[in-house]
């Protein structure tokens, strides 16, 4: 499939889709496991949540709601029909989860609103204009007093990073990353309605679990 953005790194190579819960646990010397278990548990999900999965991926952070919810339910969203197969098979079978192949890059209507809208490593890896059409997807999907949580890198200053941080980033991120960690995003998203922020860090600070209500 060609690419959308021809600088993304979130439009996953077939290997990468394939790999990708895999590559991030070898890729980050298994802490991935421990982190994601506790930036889930940091959304403080309730039992009855409706949770929309903007660029879902394999369902692995899906899976870890399901640990919260009950008559819950998790609606996935991507593009990549190697992610919306393990999705199914992870979530929409073992968990009752939906699935729905969707671009969220452009303006998309589900007809139904949400407590709550999650959006993990994918907002970093669009061009700055098409973020506005995502976080404006994700306001247009939420419930009155819904959350977004954007599960993404903090804002950082990346030269005065230490080099185990710098290095990598430079090597593996998208020149779309780069201006991501530049943005004040809590400004940005205030622009789109959203109040009363919370963040919590994690990966040395490099990461940030940003909630913000509608
Ligand atoms: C880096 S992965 C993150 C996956 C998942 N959110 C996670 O944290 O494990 C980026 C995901 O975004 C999806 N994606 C990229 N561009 C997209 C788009 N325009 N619309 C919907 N999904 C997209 C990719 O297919 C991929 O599954």
């Amino acid at each position: 499939m060609e690419k959308l953005y021809p600088d993304s790194e979130v439009e996953l190579t077939p290997f990468t889709a394939k790999h990708y819960d895999k590559l991030l646990n070898v890729a980050t010397l298994g802490f991935y496991r421990g982190f994601i278990r506790r930036a889930i548990a940091a959304m403080q999900i309730g039992p009855d949540d409706q949770i929309l999965d903007m660029g879902c991926g394999t369902g692995r952070n899906a899976c870890l709601m399901y640990k919260y919810l009950k008559t819950g339910k998790v609606t996935g969203l991507d593009i990549s029909e190697i992610m919306e197969k393990q999705f199914i098979r992870k979530c929409v079978g073992p968990k009752g989860a939906e699935f729905s192949r969707q671009r969220i890059d452009i303006p998309f209507d589900l007809d139904r609103k949400f407590d709550r809208v999650f959006i993990s490593f994918v907002l970093h890896g669009f061009p700055h204009e098409i973020r506005g059409i995502v976080i404006n997807n994700a306001a247009g999907h939420l419930k009155e007093n819904g959350v977004f949580h954007i599960l993404d890198y903090a804002e950082f200053d990346l030269e005065a990073a230490p080099a185990y941080a710098r290095i990598p980033f430079k090597k593996i991120e998208c020149p779309y990353a780069f201006d991501y960690i530049e943005k004040e995003w809590k400004e940005i998203l205030k622009k789109s309605g959203f109040r009363e922020f919370e963040e919590q860090y994690f990966m040395k600070g490099y990461v940030r679990l940003l909630s913000a209500r509608l």
